[in-house]
């Protein structure tokens, strides 16, 4: 008699199938890798469930119960983390998630509209897949590059300063099988080769590595006038009204604030460009000590 589990639902569930015998092998060999990187085996689960993740695609039952075998773990504590993170899929999806920052800044910014906008254009809800299997849609919360808000990312790949138009040509693009170039950092790949590198696995494409770059020149504003350096003041134009046509996936008017800093002598204002004495925007408020009676 085959053993079965008890659901939520209380419903008897047949185990889960388990991977052909080669690919069983192949995913033994890599997993054995990622375990001896850790001094206690069951530290290596979260890399473990990004390389089943990029066998299939998504987390599958099988994907779990593998995980589980090798680290000597329960299915319910894997089944635990893999349903905690979000970058973990439970579902079969597209070669391309395009995330849609949808977080206070890049809602405000546009993040929304272009939500909006691409659901309306692929025909798809939130985490849904197109019918060709190129394109899954989802909101994603911030990712730290506010600064280029409103950001799309694609496999985790930044696209900043987007428009619903930039939108919906990248993912035009990316259906099409056209190229396509992140704003910054490393070359885009698929889904599941994405989820190979963080299992942990050298990114082995010619000059990605070196592509991943630092951080953008937004992100350094702040820095450099720590460092009492005067960065160009910029301007934000309005969309559509910048000196600046659109790049290929939408380096908007708004990029203007990147490209200025490659400009010396550029005299813009932006609002990346934050009061350098900051008591002195306030004059009725100065910053200073707060007293004992914290007034
Ligand atoms: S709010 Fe979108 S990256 Fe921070």
């Amino acid at each position: 008699m085959t053993e079965t589990t008890p659901t939520s639902l209380g419903m008897p569930q047949l185990p889960a199938p388990d991977f052909p015998a080669d690919v069983r092998a192949r995913l033994e060999a890599d997993a054995k890798e990622v375990v001896a990187r850790y001094p206690d085996s069951r530290s290596a689960l979260l890399p473990l469930l990004h390389l089943v993740q990029s066998e299939e695609g998504h987390v599958s039952r099988t994907g779990m119960r593998f995980c589980a075998e090798t680290l000597g773990l329960t299915t319910a504590e894997v089944t635990a983390v893999a349903t905690f993170y979000t970058m973990y899929r439970r579902k079969p999806s597209g070669d391309y998630q395009v995330g849609v920052c949808t977080n206070t800044l890049c809602a405000v910014m546009g993040g929304d509209a272009i939500f909006d906008e691409l659901k309306r254009h692929l025909g798809v809800g939130n985490d849904e897949t197109t019918p060709d299997g190129k394109v899954t849609l989802e909101h994603i919360e911030c990712n730290a590059a506010c600064d280029f808000a409103p950001v799309v990312m694609v496999n985790w790949e930044f696209f900043d300063n987007q428009t619903p138009e930039s939108a919906r040509r990248l993912v035009d693009d990316l259906r099409a099988g056209r190229p396509v170039e992140p704003t910054r950092g490393a070359p885009l790949c698929t889904y599941k080769e994405t989820a190979r590198i963080l299992a942990g696995f050298p990114d082995e494409r010619p000059g990605a590595v070196a592509a991943s770059g630092g951080a953008g020149p937004a992100s350094l504003v702040g820095l450099r006038l720590a460092k009492g350096e005067t960065p160009h003041p910029r301007v934000v134009h309005p969309r559509g009204e910048g000196p600046h046509g659109e790049g290929p996936h939408g380096e908007g008017p708004r990029d203007e604030a990147t490209r200025d800093e490659a400009q010396p002598g550029s005299a813009h204002l932006s609002s990346h460009d934050a009061p350098q004495q900051t008591s002195a925007s306030d004059p009725a408020h100065p910053a200073g000590p707060v007293d004992e009676e914290g007034e």
